[in-house]
């Protein structure tokens, strides 16, 4: 007998009480902190779904690799075992640690990006836009049509326009240093890349000798849709997916803090030596030297440790299915969402739950707060309040592409009766969509505006 449920392929070990404020001390700290949810402290949050990143739980292997820790300055045993693990992982010739993935993107830009330059991607993150936009070169969105509409079903929403890539390098000749892609594509909803837009991104890639460099903060996740949505990959190991994944770019920058099971930790991977030393000369600079980068050596064994578990089958596959879950659930409860769901999170569609809310009224911000209030669930606004541009003129803003509310899933932290708490939570406040109101902004800083907004509500 088959059993269809998929449980969590571990059990608890160390547990951390989590607080249940009540609904007057939500409505307060909602008051204080402007309506902006990363105002709110942890005691005032009940589930927090705020981000997948840095936020999981780490296994007792990686708590004993952290007990290993060689702290040595220079040539430490820790920074070979992570070395090693990374390069097994994606065959790049040179690793180097970083404090986590916005500072492997800051070393790579200010070595390979120029001004005036072009950076194509499938979609930038809002750290790697803003670091390709520093170095005064345009952080340019070349997503496949079909990633934009959040109702289409599509196997590799996450997929690079490969039309626009070539018109791109084309119109831009000689101003695009590399090319970006994103696995999975965080901000277009966590939709996977396929192997073959990998693949062909690179022949196209080859012909304008530019390098491809993946944002590879997900790749285990990207790996695992490659295996069970793409013919011919079904009988392959995640790992032989990643390394296949890997072995079309000639670089990754990553965020440990996502696929690396890890609180903390990065690195930027390379096989050109002389960019390589370059990154190195400005680690040294900026992070610190070579064999440490900005970590302590127990945190390059929690990475190496995790790099490792998350390829295993049992976790990616409780990892993938538990998170469509959610979105079978909240989905079948009358929220509209992208589809299909992604992997390390669930993408609510604001503007389809809150037609009468206008962008610049920010439908996804006041589903935010209604999540909270309502059930003490904290989400992320991926909406005109986080893309949108401003008008210099004080008019509304220029919305963003997609009204998102993003529900991101700590990776082995929450149990299924958690999952089915945010649910409940969900459907209510779907329930009571008409109800909702917009906000207005009145305070805000020049960039990424997002983190520290205060709002009122209309
Ligand atoms: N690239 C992608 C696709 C990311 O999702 C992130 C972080 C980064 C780069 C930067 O990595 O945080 O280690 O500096 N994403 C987190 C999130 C913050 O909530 O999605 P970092």
């Amino acid at each position: 007998m088959e059993y269809k449920t998929i449980i969590e392929p571990f059990r608890i070990h160390t547990v951390q009480a989590i607080d249940l404020p009540d609904a007057e001390t939500r409505e307060v700290a909602l008051v204080r902190s402007g309506y902006n949810i990363f105002g709110l402290h942890a005691n005032e949050v009940i589930i927090d779904l705020l981000t997948d990143s840095g936020t999981g739980a780490m296994s007792s292997e990686q708590w004993a690799g952290m007990m290993r820790g060689d702290e040595t300055y220079a040539g430490s045993r820790s920074f070979f075992r992570f070395e090693d693990t990374v390069k097994d992982i994606t065959g790049f010739h040179h690793v180097i640690p970083t404090h986590q993935g916005r500072a492997a993107e800051k070393i790579l830009f200010s070595v390979a990006v120029n001004e005036g330059d072009v950076v194509p991607n499938n979609t930038h993150f809002d750290t790697t836009r803003a670091n390709v936009e520093y170095q005064g070169a345009e952080a340019r969105d070349i997503l496949t049509p079909g990633g934009l509409d959040p109702a289409t079903v599509l196997p590799f929403k996450g997929n690079m326009d490969l039309d626009r890539l070539r018109s791109t390098l084309d119109e831009a000749d000689g101003r695009v240093p590399l090319v970006m892609i994103t696995v999975t594509n965080n901000s277009g909803g966590g939709q996977p890349v396929s192997m073959a837009n990998l693949r062909d991104a690179r022949v196209i890639c080859d012909e304008y000798q530019v390098p491809l460099i993946l944002d590879a903060c997900r790749f285990a996740e990207n790996a695992w849709f490659i295996k069970i949505r793409e013919d011919g990959y079904a009988e392959k190991t995640p790992r032989e997916i990643a390394r296949e994944m890997f072995s079309y770019a000639h670089g990754a920058t990553m965020s440990a803090k996502k696929d690396g099971l890890s609180n903390i930790g990065g690195f930027l991977a390379l096989n050109d030596t002389e960019m390589a030393q370059s990154a190195r000369n400005m680690l040294i600079l900026t992070e610190g030297f070579p064999t440490y980068g900005g970590l302590a050596g127990y945190d390059l064994e929690a990475i190496a440790v995790g790099l490792n578990e998350v390829l295993d089958e049992d976790y990616l596959r409780y990892r993938i299915r538990s998170t469509a879950y959610l979105a079978e659930t909240v989905s079948a409860g009358g929220m509209p969402i992208v589809q299909p769901p992604g992997g390390h999170a669930v993408y609510l569609d604001a503007a389809g739950l809150l037609p009468h809310i206008p962008a610049h009224e920010y439908p996804a911000q006041s589903l935010v707060v209604e999540l909270y209030r309502a059930g003490g669930v904290r989400g992320v606004e991926i909406g005109t309040v986080m893309f949108g541009r401003r008008d210099p003129d004080g008019g509304p803003d220029e919305p963003a592409a997609m009204e998102l509310v993003r529900l991101a899933i700590p990776r082995r932290t929450y149990t299924q009766s958690h999952i089915d708490y945010v649910a409940e939570v969900v459907i209510d406040v779907a329930n009571r969509a008409k109800d909702l109101r917009g906000f207005r902004i009145v305070e805000q800083a020049p960039w990424l505006r997002h983190f520290t907004a205060r709002f009122e509500p209309l």
